[in-house]
């Protein structure tokens, strides 16, 4: 390689660098902005226009810490990556006593207020796997660039079990209460999901995943989606 060229392929490096940091920072300036004190008093703290309930959320995090138990993962670390105000945390540490709790969260409002780490999901980077990882109603706020980028993301994130849902096309046409649901999203079918997910995960149903190669062991008729088609 030529002086010359060899400087052309640093500059254009270099200029790819920039621009991914300047995309990087718009996309966390809009979400900021977005996700700010409003957006949590419609959605989660006025109960004429929340989305869901704490029961639901109590629920929620009863059912993950059941199912952590009955394929006897033991839990420490645990990553809810876009926490929100974080409803999960109380009743999963009630239950998991000896976790630690990250919460990943773009809004800068709700880190200032709950103590969340700041950061993305495509992004977030750690030096050690997580046990659980939860993706809950997030990824629907991503373009679907940054969606699958965030999906191998929590590949690299977790060890064990992935807990994951995200509002689909479907969704919004038959299940969801429009009047309540954020509809300034990406809806995509929930295939996207599986297909980008079922390359490092197992899929067990209710939005559970488990990680391949996780010594987990699963009964033939615990199983769901195609890992079940697979096994016929
Ligand atoms: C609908 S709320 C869901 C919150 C929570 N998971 C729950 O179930 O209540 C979506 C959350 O995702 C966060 N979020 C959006 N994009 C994100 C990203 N790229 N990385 C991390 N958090 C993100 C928003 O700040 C917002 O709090």
């Amino acid at each position: 390689m030529t002086h010359a060229a060899g400087a052309r392929r640093a500059a254009r490096a270099g200029h790819a660098a920039r621009v991914s940091r300047a995309a990087r920072a718009s996309r966390a300036e809009a979400a900021s902005k977005r996700f700010d004190r409003d957006y949590y008093r419609r959605y989660y703290f006025d109960p004429r226009t929340a989305v869901g309930s704490p029961r639901e959320s109590w629920a929620r995090a009863r059912l993950i810490a059941a199912f952590l138990e009955h394929f006897g993962v033991p839990v420490r670390t645990v990553l809810d990556a876009g926490c929100g105000v974080g409803q999960l945390r109380a009743t999963l540490q009630r239950h998991l006593r000896r976790m630690t709790y990250v919460g990943l969260e773009a809004s800068e409002y709700l880190c200032r207020r709950y103590g969340w780490t700041l950061g993305r999901i495509e992004d977030y980077r750690s030096a050690t796997p997580f046990d659980l990882v939860i993706c809950y109603d997030v990824l629907q706020y991503l373009d679907d660039r940054t969606a699958a980028r965030a999906l191998a993301n929590l590949a690299r994130l977790g060890r064990a079990v992935l807990y994951f849902s995200a509002l689909t096309q479907a969704d919004w046409r038959d299940n969801c209460d429009r009047r309540r649901t954020d509809p300034n999203v990406h809806m995509r079918p929930a295939e996207w999901y599986r297909v980008r997910l079922r390359r490092r995960f197992r899929e067990i149903g209710a939005g559970f995943w488990i990680r391949r190669g996780a010594p987990l062991i699963v009964w033939e008729l615990e199983r769901g989606g195609a890992d079940a088609r697979a096994s016929a």
